[in-house]
């Protein structure tokens, strides 16, 4: 359904190097799969989720490689072609989808300004369609005649991804949907969307820092770092048998809920700069495994058994350094 060849994307600069916040990533989400997108802070996330659905400025920034969805290439198209597919087969909600919302707008009226540009129903018709998105959201249907101010963060966010949902489109991005909203709020928020994708069969890709909530929905997770998709696994074999010392580390972060004495790592130091060149494998400062070549020769992502990671521990039958 969706394929992502070899994408590029580079922040540029007014003066010196820009920011090559996506470096050459490859990956595949077929129809009706929630996949996690998962990383530290300015791995470049959000650009890749931006990129994906066509949405960032081309005049600013450089884009390249290829992202087809059912085939068609969302970068050969033009911006009637795009905008016609928006919504339909792809939408996306954000962390400020919360904010996303017109103050003074009605929530109904905003529901039916995407539907009126893309489908022709009556206006009888369109109210019990919002009425049934936002049941599926499990909001009150009497909602819609709210402004968003009279909404709490939660159920603003039910309301975006309801919106997301209005002209059943095959994927939806999802990036930090919950990040702003307390725990409990949150949990229920994503278990409530885990079961829409089963029932509805749309893909997701869900950008989030929080593997641990990631591990509670995804199907599959891609963890990414510096730009790269470093590994990409089904999300139940993650715990158990992750490959990349990156997401062995960033697993480390978490507590064994199982375990009684819990000692949490952390990963020292910090990821490089993004607008530099980076020579070999980017995680090697921070790599308790390294080896000689991992300083000069750039992993590729090879394929494994179940998922690919990008690491010379398996490519390479060298000893770790230290
Ligand atoms: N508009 C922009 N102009 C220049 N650089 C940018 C811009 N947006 C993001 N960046 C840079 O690109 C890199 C990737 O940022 P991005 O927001 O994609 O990361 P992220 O993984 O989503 O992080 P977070 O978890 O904090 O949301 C960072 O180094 C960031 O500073
Ligand atoms: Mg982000």
């Amino acid at each position: 359904m969706l394929q992502v060849k070899d994408l590029s994307v580079t922040y540029r600069a007014r003066r010196g190097p820009g920011v090559a916040a996506v470096r050459g990533v490859d990956f595949e989400i077929p129809d009706s799969t929630f996949v996690g997108l998962v990383g530290e802070s300015g791995c470049g996330k959000s650009t890749l989720g931006f990129a994906i659905a066509a949405l960032l400025d081309e005049r600013r920034n450089t884009v390249r490689g290829h992202v087809l969805l059912d085939g068609v290439d969302l970068y050969q198209l033009s911006p009637d072609q795009l905008r016609a597919l928006r919504w339909s087969k792809l939408s996306v909600v954000l962390q400020g989808g919360m904010n996303a919302f017109n103050p003074v707008l009605r929530l109904k009226h905003q529901f039916m300004d995407v539907m009126k540009a893309h489908a022709k129903l009556s206006k009888a018709e369109m109210t019990k369609r919002i009425a049934q998105l936002l049941a599926a959201v499990e909001l009150d249907p009497a909602v819609m005649e709210s402004y968003p101010h009279e909404l709490s963060g939660g159920m603003k966010q039910r309301a975006a991804i309801a919106l997301a949902l209005v002209l059943e489109p095959r994927l939806v991005i999802l990036d930090e949907p919950t990040t702003a909203l307390d725990v409990v709020v949150q949990r229920s928020i994503v278990t409530m969307l885990s079961q829409l994708q089963h029932r509805l069969r749309f893909s997701v890709l869900f950008v989030s820092h929080d593997l641990g909530l990631v591990l509670e929905v995804a199907q599959r997770v891609m963890v990414m770092y510096a730009g790269q998709i470093v590994e990409d696994k089904p999300a139940d074999l993650i715990i158990d048998e992750a490959h990349h010392p990156y997401t062995k580390a960033l697993l480390g972060c978490y507590a064994n809920p199982r375990a009684t004495r819990v000692s949490l790592t952390g990963i020292p130091g910090t990821p490089p700069d993004l607008r530099e060149h980076l020579h070999g494998c980017p995680f090697a400062p921070r790599c308790t495994q390294r080896m000689d070549i991992c300083e000069t020769e750039a992993p590729r992502l090879l394929p494994l058994k179940d998922g690919s990671v990008a690491c010379h521990l398996y490519t390479h039958k060298e000893v770790p350094a230290r």
